[in-house]
């Protein structure tokens, strides 16, 4: 029996009470390198690529210049502490497709008492909705989303939370994965399609195929699967992305924490340290499902952690799970094209400490041309970030790694510890402006910036754009690629924004002075363009609203504007709920927002179960949202 009080943990938490930790770096060096770094803040704010318009003090509000150039086309709103959602007067909002919702029309009712029966639960729509985005099938509007992970006690109600049987797993298992919906506006607002033949569950359970240099190694071989090619389901899936050639990419991130162990004594190889593998599950799946017990299958845990490319126009189609785009903790996938047609794929590595990767095609995209094996055959880099504002992409080669092409896919950090990446403050959603050559990424916060090293014992000291020790507020660094080629080797770069408290701090940690008292934020998280360059934050923090976090409110979502630097807040979630995923209708007057793992009875009320929720935001006069 576990222990209750890990119910209640997020996945990150959880996760964190799980690793080892390495030894703590000299006090020392990590002084040192944070008086070095406070004199070296002023110099790597900016806000547009032409110039910093606003100044670089940390500490002044949005100018009134900035005020007056407003591109956002809603009023601000204040933060909120209750259980709902608020967004800008002019708006609406309303649920779209909520947790237990029936995808087809032979799926049970969800229960308060019992939740999702074992026979309905890939049936319905999945829990903890996350990344996602819209594809449009014929005339039909689909969207693709993902289910990142399970509560426990919304999804196992009758026993508190406690996975008891193989049923209550294979529910589980169920709930998360990917749905893929037809949508449709009627009377009522938006809704899914019950029984479109579009409409599909992925599970934890789904057979895939594994592709690129690493499938087929005896590593990813197992006694069910010989052939090391063929792998069942996919799991924790965070955020998403979107090829050029309409196929939705889902991300495989914290797998480490579904393995366990039957046999305590199981001796754990490196990688699985350095990865996060433990002996025990968190939903206990190793005790009912083989599968999952690394004593008897060590190698399944090699076979997750993966890109997974699904085609939403297809319910009958085999997912690919790509593995030269590298294992690890996969948080989205922001594909470009370059100049000469090659694919850009730029991925974080939400772990403290952990890198930013591209990937790049060898093949040529063109519309309407063969797509097949542009996610196969390519060249995997990891990011560096040198202090003068400059960077480099280094190649993860045989020849820089000492590793052959299917290790550098399945052990990637490893083969990027080796090349020397930087280690980053956890990097989340990144994404790429449609209107000038620049990519973002959010580094969500890092409390152990400057305390400890990563799980491969690479420094953390502040670096590069990860200035802050015990970093809890979290920035966004937007790199510009030489040339104005997303496929180049090297950038230069900059902050967009270093989230903090000006209201509580008169140092780094005020942040940069694109935030005011009427925007603050901490832990920026989901991110994406709207067809006219804003860029809209998702956050995914502390929102107990004191100390340092006093002012923040709520989870939310924010726009900015990337010339100015202007940062607005747009809407807020109800209490406990993470912001995160967001799409557009295919007219762009309605904007689709992910409000995951609310603590409040959200959307249904008091007494009611809380319900992960996709909702559809609209403003009130039918103009566009995006
Ligand atoms: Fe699933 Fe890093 O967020
Ligand atoms: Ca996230
Ligand atoms: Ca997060």
């Amino acid at each position: 029996m576990k222990d209750q009080d890990t119910y209640d943990l997020s996945w990150d938490e959880w996760d964190e009470l799980q690793r080892p930790a390495p030894a703590t770096t000299d006090f020392d060096d990590v002084v040192d390198t944070a008086i070095s770094r406070r004199g070296f803040l002023t110099g790597v704010l900016a806000y547009g690529s032409g110039a910093a318009v606003m100044g670089t003090g940390l500490l002044s509000g949005t100018s009134a210049e900035a005020q007056a150039a407003s591109r956002f086309g809603f009023v601000p709103i204040p933060i909120q502490t209750d259980g709902t959602v608020h967004v800008s007067e002019g708006y609406t909002w309303a649920p779209m497709a909520r947790w237990g919702d029936p995808l087809f029309s032979d799926a049970e009712a969800l229960s308060q008492e019992t939740g999702v029966s074992v026979t309905s639960s890939d049936r319905v729509f999945g829990e903890n909705t996350d990344g996602m985005e819209a594809f449009i099938v014929g005339t039909r509007q689909v969207i693709a989303v993902n289910h990142e992970y399970v509560n426990t006690k919304v999804n196992l109600p009758q026993s508190g939370g406690e996975v008891t049987s193989a049923d209550d797993v294979l529910t589980l298992q169920n709930m998360q994965g990917v749905t893929v919906m037809e949508v449709a506006e009627g009377e009522s607002g938006w809704g899914v399609v019950v029984d479109s033949d579009l409409n599909r569950r992925i599970t934890q359970n789904t057979p895939m195929e594994l592709r690129g240099p690493a499938a087929g190694h005896p590593l990813l071989q197992t006694q069910a699967d010989p052939s090391g090619t063929k792998v069942l389901g996919t799991m924790n899936n965070c955020g998403a992305g979107k090829t050029p050639w309409g196929t939705y990419l889902t991300c495989e991130e914290n797998f480490n924490g579904y393995f366990g162990s039957t046999d305590e004594g199981f001796e754990r190889p490196e990688d699985y340290l350095r990865y996060g593998i433990g002996l025990e599950g968190r939903y206990a799946y190793e005790k009912f499902d083989a599968r999952f017990d690394v004593s008897q299958n060590p190698n399944e845990p090699r076979r997750f952690g993966y890109i997974v490319e699904i085609d939403p126009t297809d319910p009958t189609s085999t997912p690919i799970k790509h593995t030269a785009l590298g294992r690890f903790k996969h948080e989205n996938a922001a594909a470009t094209i370059a100049p000469d047609g090659r694919v850009v794929v730029y991925m974080g590595d939400d772990e403290r400490g952990e890198f930013l990767y591209k990937y790049v095609s060898n093949g040529i995209y063109t519309p309407g041309g063969p797509t097949s094996g542009l996610l196969e055959d390519g060249q995997l880099y990891v990011a560096k970030f040198n202090t003068e504002l400059t960077g480099e992409w280094i190649a993860l080669t045989p020849e820089a790694t000492g590793m052959d092409e299917a290790e550098i896919a399945i052990f990637t950090r490893m083969a990027a510890s080796k090349v020397g990446a930087t280690t980053m403050d956890r990097p989340e959603w990144v994404a790429v402006n449609p209107v000038s050559v620049e990519g973002y990424c959010c580094l969500t916060n890092n409390k152990n910036r400057g305390v400890k090293p990563n799980a491969g014992g690479d420094d953390t000291s502040a670096n590069g754009p990860n200035t802050r020790n015990e970093n809890r507020y979290g920035q966004i660094v937007r790199w510009y690629p030489s040339n104005d080629d997303h496929g180049a080797d090297t950038f230069t770069w900059d902050l967009y924004v270093m989230a903090g408290n000006p209201t509580v701090h008169d140092d780094a940690y005020a942040g940069s002075s694109n935030v005011n008292a009427g925007n603050l934020f901490n832990s920026p998280d989901g991110m994406m363009f709207d067809s006219t360059g804003l860029l809209w934050i998702q956050t995914d923090g502390d929102d107990n609203n004191e100390g340092d976090f006093a002012g923040m409110g709520n989870n939310q979502m924010l726009a900015g504007d990337p010339v100015t630097g202007q940062i607005e807040r747009f809407l807020t979630g109800p209490n406990g709920a993470e912001v995160t995923g967001l799409t557009w209708s295919a007219d762009k007057r309605t904007m689709f927002v992910g409000i995951q793992h609310p603590t409040a009875p959200f959307p249904d009320g008091a007494g009611m179960l809380p319900r992960s929720t996709i909702i559809a935001v609209q403003r009130a006069d039918g103009g566009l949202v995006g």
